[in-house]
């Protein structure tokens, strides 16, 4: 399976980068493709609120940055997890641009007759932050399964790591989590997937009620 990650940290060798490296290890013991992209390496700035990609002229969006290479990459993959820190009860700068121009991958009216995003793409979210998961993580959570939903993409699982402080703090019981939520995750893409082949690429609706 390929899966791709998304590093959204501001913090090369932050948490959240010790976390997801073992992740993508656990990930490849079992055998999968690891594709990290780290948002640092990466020109991508906000969006402009054009509405460009809702004119069914262009395929992903019109700021020619590196957005539309990241996007590209993550309709090639199997898996697409992202990874980030909580910045106030959100995603950090250096990420949200690319969470929020993923509006270009929605098509929300039949506008994109283009559109390269596969219904169903599974996604999952890693988090770290200082505080606990209620009125914090929660949050953050929620509103990217609200993104996914949109996006007709499916959320396979997210892990959240709470109490962070420093990287050297984050101990051996992180890491079985880490492992564990990776196994969970590529399991249950791989299980439909397998279950999609043999029903003929026929696989149950999940997103029926989008809300507003
Ligand atoms: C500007 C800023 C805002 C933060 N806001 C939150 C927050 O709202 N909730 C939380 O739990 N932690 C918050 N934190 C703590 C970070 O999420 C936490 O230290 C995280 O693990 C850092 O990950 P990194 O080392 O990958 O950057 C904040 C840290 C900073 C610097």
């Amino acid at each position: 399976m390929r899966t791709m990650t998304i590093l959204g940290s501001p913090r090369r060798q932050g948490n959240t980068a010790k976390v997801l490296g073992w992740i993508e290890s656990q990930f490849q013991a079992d055998g999968h493709e690891v594709n990290r992209a780290n948002i640092l390496d990466y020109r991508v700035q906000g969006c402009g609120e054009c509405m460009a990609c809702k004119r069914g002229t262009i395929e992903l969006c019109s700021i020619s940055d590196d957005a539309n290479e990241l996007y590209r990459r993550m309709v090639s993959a199997d898996l697409v997890l992202i990874a980030a820190p909580i910045f106030c009860w959100g995603f950090p700068a250096q990420i949200k641009g690319l969470l929020d121009r993923m509006f270009c991958l929605m098509d929300m009216a039949g506008e994109q007759p283009a559109a390269p995003w596969r219904a169903d793409k599974p996604m999952g979210l890693l988090l770290t932050g200082g505080g606990e998961e209620t009125d914090n993580a929660d949050l953050v959570i929620r509103g990217f399964e609200q993104l996914v939903q949109w996006l007709k993409g499916r959320m396979v699982g997210h892990l959240y790591v709470g109490g962070c402080t420093d990287p050297e703090a984050i101990g051996d019981d992180v890491e079985r989590r880490a492992i564990e939520f990776a196994g969970a995750i590529t399991r249950k893409v791989a299980g439909e997937m397998l279950h999609c082949t043999a029903e003929g690429l026929k696989r149950p609706g999940t997103h029926e009620s989008l809300t507003h």
